[in-house]
């Protein structure tokens, strides 16, 4: 891959919105990515960035000077406890999949999550997306489990496959304390009665 082939990965502004639109629908419309099974307009889009702000922004990925893949992210829950976990998308151009873009969207968000102070991005994949499954593996999610018949779409049960990613100072504490709280619990003294 020369320089020029190589995606470039920045800041979503008001201008992608139309890409973004164009790019999300194409999801929306082959039911494996979403739930979600409206079109979105570009001025859908871009009332959203603007509300997310720079708090929870999306990134988009460029090759060949056109936008060909977004990630973005919102808020988990509303309880302050939950204030560093994002749920994340990913989304890519139909005709540029199986390139690289997905993994340099999803790492461009890990990167920009990570900056704010989020420690821990998330998400649901369907079990039939294995793209999405294997996107989320290679960028360094670890599968949290199955939730069995999470939703309905269009008449049928769907699972979704948790996936989650640790940022920053939890990634750390994860690296550092693997296998000493297994060695604290083995010692804490039986609970009478348990
Ligand atoms: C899922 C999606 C985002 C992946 O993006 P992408 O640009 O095609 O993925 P990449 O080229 O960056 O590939 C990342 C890794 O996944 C693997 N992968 C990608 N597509 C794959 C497929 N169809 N089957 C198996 N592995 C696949 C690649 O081989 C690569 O691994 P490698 O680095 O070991 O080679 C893209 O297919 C897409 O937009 N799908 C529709 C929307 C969607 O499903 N979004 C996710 C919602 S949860």
């Amino acid at each position: 891959m020369t320089t020029r082939d190589r995606p470039t990965v920045r800041l979503a502004a008001r201008a992608d919105a139309p890409a973004i639109a164009r790019i999300y629908n194409q999801g929306i419309e082959e039911r494996i990515a979403t739930f979600e099974t409206e079109p979105r307009t570009p001025a859908e889009i871009a009332a959203r960035l603007a509300e997310k702000g720079d708090r929870f922004p999306t990134v988009v990925v460029e090759r060949h000077g056109a936008v060909v893949a977004w990630a973005s992210a919102g808020p988990y829950r509303a309880r302050p406890a939950y204030a560093g976990v994002a749920e994340h998308s990913v989304y890519v151009e139909r005709g540029a999949r199986g390139g690289g873009a997905g993994r340099a969207a999803l790492e461009g968000l890990a990167r920009e999550y990570e900056a704010r102070g989020f420690w821990k991005l998330v998400s649901r994949i369907f079990p039939e997306n294995t793209a999405s499954l294997a996107l989320h593996a290679r960028a360094g999610f670890r599968v949290v489990g199955v939730y069995r018949r999470h939703g309905r779409l269009e008449d049928r049960w769907r699972d979704c496959v948790i996936v989650e990613k640790l940022l920053g100072a939890a990634a750390a504490v994860s690296r550092r304390g693997r296998g000493s709280g297994a060695t604290r619990r083995r010692r804490r003294p039986p609970t009478p009665g348990s």
